[in-house]
């Protein structure tokens, strides 16, 4: 085709600057929506005026006229949201996961989904290692007592932990937030061991030993949940898994809830069949199981692994990024299903 069609179609667009509406399921730190609110394209810019997760009929009436939407781990993104946003071009979440979205109804309908990979990525794996550290040295449990004005003194007995130096490390999941949990072992000696589809050079670079989930779970004093949640990893650990761990190891899930079967565990951890846990995602989120909820060996985070100002003031910048360039009808540099995205100059 000659360029003429294309000539026609990129002059309508500059008439239209400012003219692109995008819409923001929640506010999220400033530095984002100010990438947003200074791009000369974009004519609206609609957050949610309420700090909370939107009701469906106000997800549907908000994305209505959006060219654009920024949405949250917290909105399920399905094929009756896309219906309800005719003329939305991308769906950038504000997260690295996106369970939360029915990435094949996005693709069927035309809609690019974007994520923001790396952005959180040490943020994440500090949390898992101060989960992990609160577990095994009891720190919640030791500034309850404190507070609660038990503390009469040092005592031989009071409030003996678990050793962290030297005790092996189970890492599942080989990606970049493994990974970055597996560098941070490095100063306390952990032994390393991992399981993920692929070996993995740069675990192996810092003494990794990729093996079966079994083996992992058999030998791991501490288990780090870090696959992103799919039909494959879904309930990946349950009943049987908390049967073959050690009763003197940790799980700790800084990934997604649904990955560990949660009643599987609060059983486990009643019966001693483990020896805690350090947890910052639920199954069924923002519930977390009553049996978890009563348990001192338990150390429960409301979802904040990715929560410093720094890393989502990031996450936002890159999500506005990604819905600067699907409205610039450049590729979206984290598109997720890049088979929906048509080149404009490809006229074929
Ligand atoms: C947080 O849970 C994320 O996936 O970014
Ligand atoms: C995902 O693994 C990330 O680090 O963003």
């Amino acid at each position: 085709m000659s360029l003429l069609p294309y000539t026609q179609w990129i002059i309508p667009q500059r008439c239209f600057m400012s003219r692109f509406h995008v819409y923001v399921t929640r506010r999220i730190p400033d530095a984002g929506l100010q990438v947003l609110r200074s791009a000369p394209e974009i004519g609206t810019l609609d957050v949610n005026p309420h700090d909370r997760v939107l009701e469906r009929h106000e997800l549907y009436a908000g994305v209505k006229r959006a060219d654009a939407v920024l949405c949250l781990l917290t909105d399920t993104i399905d094929e009756e949201v896309f219906r309800a946003a005719p003329s939305a071009m991308i769906f950038a979440n504000y997260a690295v996961g996106y369970n939360n979205i029915d990435i094949s109804a996005a693709t069927a309908a035309g809609k690019m989904i974007s994520n923001t990979p790396g952005t959180l990525t040490d943020t994440t794996a500090d949390m898992a290692f101060a989960l992990l550290m609160s577990v095994a040295r009891r720190i919640p449990e030791a500034d309850r007592y404190t507070r609660a004005g038990r503390f009469v003194g040092w005592g031989p007995m009071l409030m003996l932990g678990s050793e962290i130096t030297g005790k092996t490390l189970g890492i599942v999941g080989g990606g970049r937030i493994g990974l970055a949990t597996a560098q941070r072992a490095a100063g306390f000696r952990m032994p390393l061991l991992y399981c993920s589809r692929t070996p993995k050079p740069q675990m192996d670079a810092i003494g990794g030993r990729r093996c079966s989930l079994k083996e992992l779970l058999t030998q791991s004093d501490f288990v780090s949940i870090h696959t992103d949640l799919n039909p494959t990893t879904h309930h990946l650990i349950g009943v049987d898994e908390f049967k073959i761990m050690k009763r003197s190891a940790f799980l700790i899930n800084t990934a997604r809830g649904p990955i560990v079967h949660e009643e599987a565990l609060a059983w486990a951890l009643q019966r001693g069949e483990i020896a805690g846990a350090g947890l910052d995602v639920f199954e069924e989120e923002p519930a977390v199981h009553p049996i978890l909820m009563e348990l001192e060996n338990v150390v429960l985070c409301p979802h904040t692994g990715s929560g410093t100002l720094k890393t989502r003031s990031k996450m936002g910048v890159m999500a506005a990024e990604n819905i600067l360039a699907a409205l610039r009808g450049c590729k979206p540099p984290n598109l997720v299903n890049p088979e929906v995205f048509r080149n404009p100059e490809d006229h074929s």
